[in-house]
């Protein structure tokens, strides 16, 4: 099976690439805008597989996106490719709309089009906002977006869903929790806290850090959508869940007991505006129709993951060079201590 993989430069684009190089029967067509996100140094163990191609290029870009999927002629395309963080997103939300809805519009279009076989949407927990303890959402829960960034994301798939009731498209929607892993941009909670803590840096806690989420780790969300794939229904949504429901204060608290180093590290700053209180899923049908269930135990993840950190101090440094430096102060500078 010949796989368009959309975003596959990216912190679970590139887990997923590499997963299914590893697999014999499947070949990869990355096609990634290397936006400060993407990262080819992600895919340095599979860059010289002859069943792998890399192709530079935005989703938005019609005519690219037309050429290569009459070129290639793919079994199903798996797309990720997104602008991901919700911080971004508050500080500016225009180019996370472009990508997210108009990009999304772009690439089903095409596979129309050319009438690709199957086409994988991969969103997230988050278009059905914020989930009063104890209730979970299974696929049916309305959508209750709060940011510019789950916002696109449920428009996007609102726009998948309707390409398969009006073309037949056949589109599945993937709905993962929060991931956490080797190679996640240290913009999110998880690998923040642990650059900066193998640092001694302050480590920068939303409000009174009582915002709970479920976590999820990469390789986990992967075969999660690999099932989806090979087994997924047309038409239909699948959660993917963690079943690790947190506080985020105790994920950072367990962050500074691995890396050794003291809870006075803690900063508790300003909210974050329109901040989801708690997101909560079902991934039940994904796990009665496929088999899949999730099996890396958070402190196990946490732990593998907090190694991958330490050993790998230029690929971080790397990251955060340029223009990491002025999104950490646009997003922290003027946040004010609790
Ligand atoms: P990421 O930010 O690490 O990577 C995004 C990738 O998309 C990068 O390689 C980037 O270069 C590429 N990209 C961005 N805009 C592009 C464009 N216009 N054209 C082509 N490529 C473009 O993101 P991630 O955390 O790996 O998330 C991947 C997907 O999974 C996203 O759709 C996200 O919404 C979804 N998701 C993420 C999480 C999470 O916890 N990170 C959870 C659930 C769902
Ligand atoms: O739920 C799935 C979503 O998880 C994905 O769709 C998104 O792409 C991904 O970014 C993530 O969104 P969150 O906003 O939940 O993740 P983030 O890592 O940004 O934040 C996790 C929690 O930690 C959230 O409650 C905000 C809080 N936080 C985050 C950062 C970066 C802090 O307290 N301090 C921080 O510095």
């Amino acid at each position: 099976m010949k796989l368009l993989v959309t975003g596959g430069a990216g912190f679970i684009g590139s887990a997923f690439v590499r997963m299914a190089i590893a697999r014999k029967d499947l070949r990869v067509i990355n096609f990634d805008k290397l936006t400060y996100a993407g990262n080819l140094e992600n895919l340095t163990e599979v860059q010289d597989n002859d069943r792998y191609r890399f192709v530079h290029g935005d989703i938005c870009d019609q005519r690219l996106v037309d050429s290569i999927l009459a070129e290639e002629k793919p079994d199903a395309i798996v797309h990720f490719a997104a602008e991901s963080h919700v911080d971004r997103s508050i500080l500016s939300p225009e180019p996370v709309i472009q990508t997210n809805i108009h990009g999304t519009f772009t690439l089903l279009e095409s596979a129309r089009r050319l009438a690709t076989p199957r086409f994988v949407h991969v969103s997230t927990d988050e278009v059905y906002g914020s989930l009063e303890a104890p209730l979970e959402a299974t696929e049916a829960y309305p959508l209750n977006a709060s940011s510019p960034y789950s916002a696109s994301k449920a428009a996007s798939d609102l726009l998948a869903r309707s390409y398969f009731v009006t073309y037949k498209l056949p589109v599945v929607i993937t709905r993962a929790s929060n991931n956490y892993g080797p190679h996640q941009f240290p913009e999110k909670l998880i690998p923040l806290m642990i650059a900066n803590a193998l640092e001694d840096r302050p480590l920068p806690v939303y409000g009174d850090g009582m915002q709970v989420r479920d976590w999820l780790f990469v390789d986990d969300h992967c075969r999660g959508i690999l099932a989806v794939l090979e087994k997924g229904r047309d038409g239909e949504i699948y959660n993917i869940g963690g079943n690790r429901s947190l506080p985020n204060l105790d994920v950072v608290r367990k962050v500074l007991a691995i890396t050794g180093k003291a809870e006075s590290l803690i900063r508790y700053v300003t909210d974050r505006p329109g901040h989801d209180r708690r997101y909560a899923l079902s991934s039940e049908k994904l796990m009665r129709e496929t088999g899949w269930q999730p099996v890396t135990h958070f402190e196990e993840g946490l732990a593998r993951t907090v190694e991958w950190y330490r050993n790998n101090p230029a690929w971080v440094a790397r990251v955060r060079s340029g223009e990491y430096r002025t999104y950490y102060e646009k997003n922290y500078g003027n946040r004010d201590t609790q």
